[in-house]
């Protein structure tokens, strides 16, 4: 089974648009055994979505807060439940880099995920400086362990390479599966694992052929509707 993640990010800006992208999602993408599509728009579509997915693509949010009531302007994922998700992107590198999202804030968020009865899919990735440095693994170390400290699965985790996102420059397959492996190694259980960063339907299959991960979490390009679906027919079609 493999997942294929639509996260919209704040895009697009009109709910004509969200209309355009969601019947594309609704007419291209039908319900497989073989890959769970999941699209994640910003929360203010999330009704609207729900309406014109129909169940054929789950939902997911993109962010949450762990705790509910006087926190003006914040999400629990409580109401993310109610608002039909099943999953919730957890510490995406924007929040961290932007928002000053830590390894600490996203373990909340994915115990609270969790407690509503949803799957957090944690992303994880090193910056270009870290990578420079040769850091790799020890960035992404630290991210899975404090990220999923005191956890018990099911969780889903993202490995997004940060100078990968938004760039078009694509990490290697090589170079995603040797991480790909790392993470399974500092990981006692099965989880499933995700690749994002400038994925597209040309190099869906590396990904998840090549380097073996179970799914895509993508950015940009699922902002087009046949681009996506594309994507979605790769992998349902391996
Ligand atoms: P991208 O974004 O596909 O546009 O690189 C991926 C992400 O940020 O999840």
């Amino acid at each position: 089974m493999k997942y294929i993640v639509a996260n919209w990010k704040c895009n697009p800006g009109t709910v004509v648009e969200a209309k355009k992208i969601l019947n594309g999602y609704a007419k291209s993408i039908k319900k497989t055994k073989k890959a769970a599509a999941v699209a994640c728009p910003p929360a203010c579509y999330l009704g609207l979505a729900k309406e014109i997915l129909k169940g054929g693509v789950a939902l997911g949010g993109q962010n949450c807060h762990w705790e509910a009531g006087a926190f003006t302007g914040e999400m629990s994922a409580e109401q993310l439940a109610g608002a039909g998700c099943k999953y919730v992107i957890v510490g995406h590198s924007e929040r961290r880099q932007k928002f000053g999202e830590t390894n600490e804030s996203a373990n909340k968020k994915i115990k609270a995920v969790l407690a509503a009865g949803l799957l957090p899919i944690l992303c994880v990735g090193e910056t270009r400086e870290e990578r420079i440095a040769g850091n790799i693994t020890d960035a992404v170390e630290r991210q899975v362990k404090e990220g999923l400290a005191d956890v018990a699965a099911p969780v889903i985790i993202a490995y997004e390479p940060v100078w990968a996102i938004g760039t078009g420059q694509a990490c290697s397959a090589e170079e995603a599966k040797v991480v790909r492996q790392f993470i399974i190694n500092i990981t006692s259980e099965k989880i499933p694992l995700l690749y994002g960063g400038s994925a597209n339907s040309k190099n869906a299959a590396s990904y998840l052929r090549e380097a073996g991960y179970d799914g895509l979490l993508v950015g940009g390009a699922s902002l087009d509707p046949k681009e996506f679906a594309g994507i979605f027919d790769v992998a349902k079609n391996l």
